[in-house]
């Protein structure tokens, strides 16, 4: 049984995030979404509610389990055994801070390896940040961000 984890911030989940769940969960028997608690960064959305989002967005995937997690990721994927870090990539410039994590989490963990997803053509452009920006200026989130969560995330951000 081979498990996998994608972590990330998912402030909020988006259709490039959800689309790299639905794919990676089809080659594992088991995909944990994990979504980092302490950042360096100020999220918008609680871990409670980008953990809802997550929840509510993947209720279709049985083999999906969303948890979070504090402190280093290849500790994270040792205590839940996961032998795989999935990463999004969107543009070569991703790839650069990507790689030095993935030879990072392998040092920290040797059991673990990083496979690197490319992001389907259209979801290219997205990003939790500018997914924020357009929701705060009241501008449609339509095809970023699935419609199941579109309404909670313009309750908490639209001016
Ligand atoms: O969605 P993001 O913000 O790009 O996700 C970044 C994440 C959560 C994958 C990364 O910050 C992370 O792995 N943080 C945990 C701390 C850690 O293990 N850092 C690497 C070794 S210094």
């Amino acid at each position: 049984m081979i498990t996998a984890v994608y972590p990330g911030s998912f402030d909020p989940c988006t259709n490039g995030h959800l689309d790299i769940i639905i794919r990676s969960s089809k080659i594992f028997d088991k995909l944990i979404v994990a979504v980092l608690s302490n950042s360096g960064k100020t999220p918008v959305f609680s871990v409670d509610e980008r953990m809802e989002f997550l929840r509510i967005v993947t209720k279709k995937l049985p083999n999906v389990e969303i948890d979070s997690f504090s402190g280093l990721l290849a500790e994270y994927t040792k205590a839940c055994g996961a032998s795989v870090i999935i990463k999004g990539l969107r543009a070569v410039s991703d790839f650069e801070y990507e790689f030095q994590m993935s030879l990072i989490n392998t040092k920290l963990n040797p059991k673990v390896e990083t496979l690197f997803m490319t992001a389907s053509t259209h979801n290219m452009y997205l990003s939790s940040s500018l997914v924020k920006e357009i929701a705060v200026l009241g501008g449609a989130l339509d095809g970023m961000v699935p419609e199941e969560i579109q309404s909670s995330i313009y309750d908490k951000l639209r001016r």
